[in-house]
């Protein structure tokens, strides 16, 4: 996808408001990591055009053929290793320092916006880099585990499994109680990179927008969430977080002289 099929130019009335938000709510999803060279899910070149998620995905897949999953998830684990944060990643850090209020939750299990400065990130579903006893439970992040090329073996006995949230799974409850307050709460609710077709973390928006948030949604196609929100900046992530951190950047500095 080429920059130039977009503008990429930030309607007035947003340029002028930004700076009046005091709450801010970003959901991001895989779009956002994208520009940093990883698949998305949906669409032709999506990572479900060419896996089938209910048997790479899902508890039952693990217990039926642990190694394949584990395969996958070690060749994701691969790509990522050798990505960085994008542009977009970037842009939300910096927001981050300059907003009274700030709350980014990702869908994202690739810990980018970690690695791009944010610090306060809410992970909807999981990370890749954590495994989980499917035994005891217990959580470990060390490498040599992670990048084991067979499916690792907690000191209990139990296997190893990456992570994140599978199929059938609860999202982790605490996680989903803050963001759903942060919805609640903000003032400017921003959709990022996301289908917003997968629940509950679809189901966000609409609760920042009943509680009277302005909602932007940034995307280079059109969604379900399209026609609810407020401004939708049809194009990239990278170049749209750039422009709106910018002119929040440059009004703070206008009312403070
Ligand atoms: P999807 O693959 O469903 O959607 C990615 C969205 O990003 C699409 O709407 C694209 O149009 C958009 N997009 C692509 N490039 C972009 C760019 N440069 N800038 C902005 N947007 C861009 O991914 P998610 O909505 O994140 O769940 O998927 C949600 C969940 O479904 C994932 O977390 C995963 C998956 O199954 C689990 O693994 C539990």
């Amino acid at each position: 996808m080429s920059s130039e099929k977009f503008s990429h130019a930030l309607p007035r009335e947003l340029t002028q408001d930004i700076v009046k938000y005091r709450h801010i709510c970003v959901l991001t999803g895989a779009g956002i990591s994208a520009e940093s060279g990883l698949a998305t899910f949906r669409g032709k070149d999506g990572l479900w055009a060419k896996f089938r998620p209910e048997e790479l995905a899902s508890l039952d897949a693990f217990m039926r053929n642990s190694e394949l999953v584990w395969e996958w998830y070690q060749h994701r684990r691969q790509v990522l290793r050798a990505s960085k944060a994008s542009a977009g990643h970037l842009a939300l850090a910096v927001w981050e320092q300059l907003a009274s209020e700030f709350t980014l939750v990702t869908q994202n299990v690739d810990g980018l916006h970690q690695l791009a400065g944010s610090r306060n990130v809410i992970e909807l579903h999981g990370n890749l880099q954590v495994n989980r006893c499917l035994n005891c439970g217990s959580e470990s992040t060390d490498v040599e585990i992670t990048f084991s090329e067979r499916v690792p073996h907690c000191h209990c006995g139990g296997k190893f499994r990456p992570g994140v949230v599978w199929f059938g799974e609860m999202l982790p409850e605490a996680n989903l109680e803050r963001a759903m307050t942060a919805a609640e709460n903000c003032d400017l609710f921003l959709s990022v990179g996301t289908s917003s077709q997968v629940y509950p973390a679809a189901a966000l928006p609409a609760i920042a927008l009943d509680h009277g948030a302005i909602l932007i949604e940034i995307n280079p196609e059109v969604t379900s969430l399209t026609p609810l929100a407020h401004y939708h900046l049809q194009g990239e992530a990278g170049a749209y977080l750039r422009l709106l951190v910018s002119a929040y950047e440059s009004k703070i500095a206008h009312d403070h002289s």
